[in-house]
């Protein structure tokens, strides 16, 4: 075991089915520039502690950039001892300058090393992911600007409610993806903070200037316990939730499209590049696109719950356990990543088809308007409520659609109605009364753009 950075104290050689099971070479190694960095920072506070001279620090950071090379080129071969990003790097280091390279460690474990690396590539990631949400949130609101004026079926407990804008819907899905926005950003100002000069629990002993790292490393601050800093990782987990969370808009999102593709509903089309077709029904044009972004909420939500069990009940400070934390964060990117701009596609290519949407529209969906009528007459709502519901069931008994009873029909359920209850059966101005801000009238939704264009250019 003497070519184990840590076989010292050992005389037996590990299992090889051991070495395989602990390694974390294999996903960790998408690391490597975190890694590397990590490590030029080091070796300079190394040098102004006078623990390497200026000579060995060139040499150190000579090798980490050819290392960097290396690894950029997709040359650097992965040894079969190279247990991590860590032990890969470093062993590379001494094969190309030599001695110096065994005192970049220094007070320096991989405790802190492994967080540092992990806070800086997620801190990357995170400007990647806010710039894939931002464009969907952008994408969005142009659509519901230029679609302002269709109008179509609003439903809860997916039966017909009320009429509302596409926009409105369009927007509906858009603030939720901005708050993710804005929930990604304080995620990353607790992520942006340095671990390295803790040791592997205690700290350091030797003169590390941890304000020198966190200036070359741009943290916003430094850990404050050196236990905290190597054993927590609360940043991880929640970035899972994030993107769980992200995720689940997308699939609501997702889900209404899926059902509004549909022949039965036909409101909207997908475009080709977003649909897939079938190996045996030369009909059929899936929308795969959609069905994976309500998928993958299910698949990261697993992530988040798994290694959540993980560090439940872990006793303080680095336990190996903590190697799980990062193939969950991988993947959640990656995810996420894909999610997003799947999702900008196919908001800026599917098709609507306004006359089906509009001519989906039913007079029943009015009846909520026909009390406020009687509201307006003065009749407390409660009431209103009431006689419009007897029309609902009169409409049903007589089957007719509500606005064909007559006014001798109405009449008879209320006195208060009179000839101008027509001016209720008019989906446009049905929507026009609600312009109270965040409501469905075109002003309204107006707003809700200018809105969202302003969030935007502050983000
Ligand atoms: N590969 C390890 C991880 O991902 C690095 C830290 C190992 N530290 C240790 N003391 N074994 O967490």
């Amino acid at each position: 075991e003497g070519n184990k950075l840590w076989g010292g104290r050992f005389v037996g050689n590990t299992d090889p089915i051991m070495e395989k099971f602990n390694a974390s070479i294999a996903y960790d190694q998408r690391m490597w520039d975190a890694d590397i960095r990590g490590s030029k920072a080091y070796v300079k506070a190394l040098e102004k502690a006078e623990l390497v001279t200026t000579e060995e620090m060139n040499s150190i950071l000579h090798g980490m950039e050819q290392i960097s090379e290396e690894w950029a080129k997709g040359a650097f071969v992965v040894k079969p001892g190279d247990e991590d990003i860590h032990t890969a790097n470093e062993r590379r280091l001494k094969e190309l300058i030599g001695e110096p390279a065994g005192k970049l460690h220094t007070g320096r474990s991989r405790n802190d090393q492994v967080v540092t690396d992990m806070r800086i590539w997620l801190c990357d990631a995170i400007a990647t992911l806010k710039e894939d949400a931002l464009q969907l949130v952008a994408t969005m609101v142009e659509r519901a600007s230029v679609e302002i004026d269709v109008l179509f079926p609003g439903y809860t407990h997916m039966q017909r409610a009320q009429p509302i804008r596409w926009s409105h819907w369009i927007l509906s899905h858009a603030v939720a993806v901005s708050r993710d926005v804005e929930r990604l950003q304080e995620i990353r100002s607790r992520t942006n903070v340095l671990p390295l000069g803790s040791g592997a629990i205690a700290g350091t002993p030797f003169n590390i200037d941890r304000e020198l790292l966190r200036k070359e490393l741009e943290f916003d601050g430094i850990s404050i316990n050196s236990m905290d800093a190597t054993g927590e990782r609360d940043f991880v987990a929640e970035f899972l939730f994030w993107a769980s969370l992200c995720l689940t808009h997308l699939s609501k999102m997702a889900e209404d499209l899926l059902l509004y593709s549909t022949k039965e509903f036909s409101f909207i089309a997908l475009a080709d590049a977003y649909s897939t077709g079938s190996s045996l029904m030369p009909q059929k044009k899936n929308a795969d696109s959609l069905e994976l972004i309500r998928s993958k909420a299910g698949r990261v939500l697993g992530r988040c719950a798994g290694f959540m069990m993980t560090i439940k009940g872990l006793p303080s400070s680095y336990n190996k356990d903590l190697q799980e934390d990062k193939e969950a964060m991988f993947d959640c990117f990656d995810t996420l990543h894909g999610a997003l701009r799947v999702t900008t596609g196919v908001m800026s290519t599917l098709k609507i088809n306004r006359p089906v949407m509009e001519a989906a529209l039913s007079p029943d969906m009015l009846a909520t308007d026909l009390a406020y009528y009687l509201v307006r007459k003065g009749l407390p709502f409660r009431e209103a409520h009431g006689l419009s519901g007897r029309a609902v069931f009169q409409a049903e008994s007589k089957n007719v659609p509500l606005n064909q009873l007559t006014v001798e029909d109405l009449a008879a359920i209320s006195p208060l109605f009179d000839r101008d209850v027509a001016a209720v059966w008019d989906y446009s101005s049905s929507v026009e009364q609600y312009s109270a801000p965040g409501g469905t009238a075109r002003s309204s939704v107006t707003a809700q753009v200018q809105h969202l264009r302003r969030w935007l250019q502050d983000h």
